[in-house]
């Protein structure tokens, strides 16, 4: 392998942990640090190398931890200082890297920060959060819409002005434009990395920075019924100004101030805006979350044009990846189907770039429909019916076929799906063709193939279902063949060896000719022969 095997956020596979759901270890029904430092093992095992938890700091819970009223603690909901300071170790022990997710777009409306902002207009901290004065009318300043619904502009009475949040009101936007909040922020990724973290999930990268001039967002000519009310005009001013990028550019030199340590973006927008995060240069953010897998409709064709499309959108010298859920998006296995969840497994794991996987997806673990009295998440409550709520994929961790699928001893606080009986962790880890066994050997089959993590990605002419692509390196080539459809498919190969399956059934058989496929089948192939070049 050569030099660039050392970087540990090319080489690794990123777990995703939302920590409300993934192991409670007090019996509040809802997970935390201690929790998560006993189930370290079962991350070993299955194989990942960072994980990056969503927000544990203090917060009123608004957004579930993406309203921070202290960026420097933990909520004690999921522990304290200690039990962080004790996770660190532990996971670095086991050789894992820790990713901290950080929310610099807004705090809560509880931040020390928002509430001297809104004390009085003099306030020193005032300009820390955008406020604006009313239109002449006393409407709001701009048409900019709140992405959980409604105006984007929240009134305060008191001070007579408006003051701007892209989510809830209780999540009011800081204002990047001044340097003491930018300054103030660069001091928490410090004060985290000196605590031994190895780096950030940036949440909302792309909507830092808004309008200087505050203009109107267009309307939106392909807005439809069944469509959430934010989409309703194009956020033009409000998101994916050009100066986020400098900000970006300033958050990687602090994070650079420290070694081996990672800049990750969430960042929604279309591949050609989306690269743009990597930065002049490469000087922004080293991995700019890709989600075209998330909302791809799932066919080879579609699938097989965005990835080129990707792949001939990042610049020179870009590090790709890939993600296949997280915790606003529905569940994989539910958006594709069970067969196709392990089809889409292996497309994750041998694509070139990083992946991402989300906590449960490798349990096959399902979007869960949640009754109405059991809703928790703020966006379903404001826009409700249209199927946008998030708590579907948030549900407890499937642990075992013990009560409340080993995840606490209390009612959880979401609730458990049914399925845990027979999708958990403990009963599909002992059964050889599982899901989670196809995990495990995805995970290591990458780990030690250097064209998995290296090689190129080429692609190879097919029809119909099949999905197929070479990665190769140093005179070696990996063939991937993916069956996205349900019936049978096959492949002319000239000469090579299965080395893995879906089903984990195939292993060191030999193809030669036709390699067929049954359907929701995919195999990886090590060819025998040189490709032509
Ligand atoms: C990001 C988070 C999401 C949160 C929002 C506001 O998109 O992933 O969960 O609600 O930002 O912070």
């Amino acid at each position: 392998m050569n030099s660039a095997a050392t970087v540990w956020w090319q080489a690794g596979t990123i777990y995703q942990i939302y920590p409300r759901s993934f192991q409670d270890s007090n019996g509040d029904g809802v997970g935390d640090l201690a929790g998560i430092i006993g189930r370290l093992p079962y991350l070993r095992q299955l194989g990942i190398d960072a994980i990056w938890l969503s927000p544990i700091f203090p917060s009123p819970m608004a957004d579930f931890g993406y309203d921070i009223s202290d960026y420097l603690g933990i909520d004690p909901l999921f522990g304290s200082p200690a039990d962080f300071d004790a996770l660190v170790v532990a996971a670095h022990d086991l050789g894992l890297k820790l990713i901290l997710d950080l929310v610099p777009n807004h705090t809560s409306d509880q931040h020390p920060w928002f509430i001297e902002s809104r004390a009085s207009r003099h306030n020193p901290k005032r300009d820390w959060y955008i406020w604006r004065d009313p239109k002449p009318d006393g409407s709001a300043p701009t048409n900019w819409m709140s992405e959980f619904g409604g105006s984007a502009w929240q009134y305060h009475e008191p001070t007579q002005q408006y003051y701007y949040h892209a989510f809830l009101d209780r999540q009011p936007d800081l204002n990047w434009r001044n340097p003491a909040v930018r300054a103030a922020i660069y001091d928490v990724m410090r004060f985290w990395m000196r605590r031994g973290v190895d780096g950030f999930r940036v949440d909302v990268i792309w909507h830092l920075i808004k309008d200087d001039e505050f203009r109107d967002n267009p309307a939106n000519p392909g807005y439809g019924v069944g469509r959430p009310p934010h989409e309703s005009v194009l956020p033009l001013y409000s998101t994916d100004r050009p100066e986020a990028l400098d900000v970006v550019a300033e958050m990687r030199r602090v994070v650079d101030e420290f070694d081996d340590r990672v800049l990750i973006g969430e960042v929604y927008l279309p591949v050609e805006r989306l690269v743009a995060y990597y930065g002049r240069d490469l000087s922004g953010a080293h991995l700019p979350f890709n989600f075209a897998l998330l909302s791809a409709p799932w066919n080879a064709a579609q699938i097989g044009e965005m990835i080129a499309h990707y792949e001939a959108a990042l610049p020179l010298g870009a590090w790709p990846n890939w993600v296949l859920g997280n915790h606003d998006r529905p569940r994989i296995a539910s958006r594709v189907g069970e067969a196709q969840a392990r089809v889409a497994a292996m497309l994750l794991l041998t694509l070139r770039g990083t992946p991402t996987l989300y906590y449960g997806d490798e349990l096959g673990m399902k979007q869960l429909a949640i009754p109405p009295d059991r809703v928790r998440d703020p966006f379903e409550k404001n826009v409700p019916g249209l199927g946008v709520g998030r708590d579907g994929c948030r549900t407890p961790m499937q642990w075992g076929a013990t009560e409340r699928a080993g995840f606490s001893t209390g009612e959880p606080w979401l609730p458990l799906a049914e399925d845990y009986l027979t999708q958990n962790a403990s009963t599909l880890a002992a059964d050889p063709h599982s899901i989670l066994s196809l995990y495990v050997q995805l995970i290591d089959l990458r780990r030690r193939s250097p064209e998995l993590i290296f090689g190129n990605y080429r692609p190879v002419a097919t029809s119909g279902s099949l999905l197929a692509y070479q990665r190769a390196y140093d005179g070696q080539t990996l063939l991937i063949v993916l069956n996205l459809g349900a019936d049978p498919a096959s492949l002319h190969v000239e000469a090579g060896e299965i080395l893995l399956g879906t089903q984990l059934d195939r292993r060191h058989e030999n193809v030669s000719g036709a390699l067929e496929l049954r359907g929701d089948e995919g195999v990886i192939v090590r060819l025998r022969i040189e490709p032509a070049s």
